[in-house]
């Protein structure tokens, strides 16, 4: 379905391009919206409206642009409703007006209302200059909007140009922040004044281009090759979100057979303990046509998060990455003495920045009606100074929170290591897991055989690893106490967690009243 539905896509694109675009490769406003949307679906809003600066000569009807530099409205992705604003960078630098901050408010309100995404395409130079006040007035209107908007509508930025100063915060407020690679760039202060202020030397890319918020500042989600790519990509994103917080997870047809049994996964887990795999090969093989749309890939690579669809409807998976080790480079015990001490590498541990992104993504998936998968394969928080000082402790809390509070369905599966604290954060059946399975490789303990081991006897007892490899490093201690549900041949997980979406589908839940949570910032 996705496949030919991008074909027919890619098609179109040809099509536009022809003869389309700017020299540096971006296509225009308009270009974006035609091919984002459905072919004649877009109904234009407030095409005549201008802006209504009188000084510095703007008054003069050559600085007068209908519309001003902004294209918006609503129009239809797949079939289904979305509204869209596109910043026009041929005029005045796509910068924002009052005007044009009063178009993109008016979509956003309707888009509430009926209960239907906004996806911007940022290309702005930042607040109109000439306008002073009026201008950053009309950022705070949006920003107002974006937050209101939170957790009713989803709202998905892809930013296909400059976007600086307070032009920023409107895409960190929305749900998901795409960029285009090479011709976006997002930072708070370009290159000049970051040189006058901290005498440091860096290009725009360096500063905030794609690479820099996809792999180093986790701001931005996914990076794409270009404007074309971005918006085919956009499109196909657009197919697993809900229309609002009113509807549930979308559901397509599907040619995926919801028994179909993976004989590879019975031996996927290697026997050795210690041995890496790859979380992405389990993914991959569960869901439907093996088609999963990855969140943040560069990353916090030591958590996996994305979307994807099982018997056609969409799912949020989360799951622990075996194959990547957090690197952290921790200090000398003494805080007077900060100099580099040790570096870490430990495979699969939850971090500061995998709990953040993780605990980001279950919150979204949460409102917006989205069950969630969840594989576990964690030897437990990373320690060490550089986390401690950087707060673990509260960082980590976000993911336990956003696990505990989510009231989707939960379905869970142990993998491998389910260790410690970890083992209660990763949606266990203690925070409200609906079906939490293990494999027969699945070990649940408080820590490795090695370091209990050490703790227990301090070396003293011979024989006292292999006693507690027997008792912990299996699945059985958390299923005699109801803590895992059933230890699953893992061939069978795809039919298992199929049935049981069928089954939660009618799952209802409540928490106690509040005014909202407070959950660890
Ligand atoms: N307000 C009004 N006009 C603006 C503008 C703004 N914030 N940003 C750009 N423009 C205009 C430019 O004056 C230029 O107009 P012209 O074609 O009539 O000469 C046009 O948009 C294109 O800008 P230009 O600077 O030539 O494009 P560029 O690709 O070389 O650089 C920017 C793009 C965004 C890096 C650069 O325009 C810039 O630094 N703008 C100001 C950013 C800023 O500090 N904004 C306020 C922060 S909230």
């Amino acid at each position: 379905f996705a496949s030919s539905v991008r074909k027919r896509a890619v098609k179109r694109a040809q099509c536009l391009f022809i003869g389309g675009g700017t020299e540096s490769g971006k296509l225009t406003a308009r270009e974006r919206i035609l091919l984002l949307l459905d072919p004649d679906s877009f109904d234009e809003y407030d095409m005549f409206v201008e802006h209504r600066c009188t000084d510095f000569g703007m008054d003069s009807s050559k600085n007068k642009y209908p519309g001003d530099s902004v294209v918006t409205g609503r129009g239809r992705i797949n079939g289904r409703l979305a509204y869209v604003f596109s910043q026009d960078f041929t005029v005045f630098g796509g910068s924002l007006s009052g005007a044009h901050a009063q178009k993109i408010c008016k979509i956003m309100d309707q888009a509430a209302m009926v209960g239907a995404p906004v996806i911007g395409l940022n290309d702005s130079g930042g607040a109109r200059i000439q306008e002073g006040v009026e201008s950053l007035a009309g950022y705070a209107d949006i920003f107002l909007r974006n937050v209101l908007c939170s957790g009713v509508v989803p709202q998905i930025s892809l930013i296909m140009g400059p976007c600086a100063g307070g032009a920023v915060y409107s895409p960190a407020l929305t749900d998901f922040t795409f960029m285009v690679k090479d011709t976006s760039y997002l930072f708070i202060t370009g290159p000049d004044v970051v040189k006058s202020v901290t005498n440091e030397d860096v290009t725009q890319e360096q500063l905030g281009g794609a690479k820099t918020h996809t792999a180093v500042s986790g701001v931005a989600h996914r990076a794409f090759e270009n404007d074309i790519d971005a918006l085919l990509n956009l499109r196909e994103f657009f197919n697993y979100l809900p229309l609002s917080n009113r509807d549930p997870a979308p559901v397509c047809e599907c040619h995926d057979p919801s028994d179909r049994p993976v004989p590879e996964l019975d031996t996927i887990v290697p026997s050795e303990s210690a041995k890496a795999y790859d979380m992405l090969d389990i993914i991959h093989s569960i869901v439907d046509e093996r088609e999963f749309f990855e969140i943040m890939p560069s990353y916090a690579r030591n958590i996996v998060v994305g979307f994807a669809r099982m018997n056609g409807r969409s799912v949020g998976i989360v799951g622990n990455q075996p194959k990547v080790a957090s690197v952290t480079l921790n200090y000398c015990r003494s805080l007077e003495l900060l100099t580099p001490f040790c570096v870490l590498l430990t495979p699969g541990c939850l971090d500061i920045n995998s709990s953040v992104k993780g605990a980001r993504f279950v919150r979204f998936c949460d409102a917006f009606n989205i069950p969630l998968i969840t594989f576990v394969d964690v030897p437990g928080f990373l320690p060490g100074t550089a986390q401690e000082y950087g707060g673990i402790i509260r960082h980590g809390a976000k993911l336990l929170f956003a696990f505990a509070e989510a009231t989707v369905p939960k379905i869970t599966v142990i993998t491998r290591k389910a260790y410690g604290g970890a083992y209660d954060v990763m949606s266990s059946k203690h925070l409200r897991g609906d079906v939490n399975y293990a494999w027969p490789t699945a070990e649940v303990a408080v820590m490795g055989a090695k370091g209990a081991v050490q703790i227990i006897f301090r070396g003293k007892e011979a024989n006292a690893e292999e006693e507690y490899v027997d008792k912990f490093a299996n699945p059985f201690p958390a299923a005699v106490r109801g803590f895992v549900d059933d230890i699953i041949q893992p061939s069978t997980t795809r039919t298992r967690i199929c049935h049981d979406l069928d089954v939660l589908a009618s799952k209802s839940q409540s928490s106690p009243w509040k005014k909202h949570a407070n959950i660890p910032l």
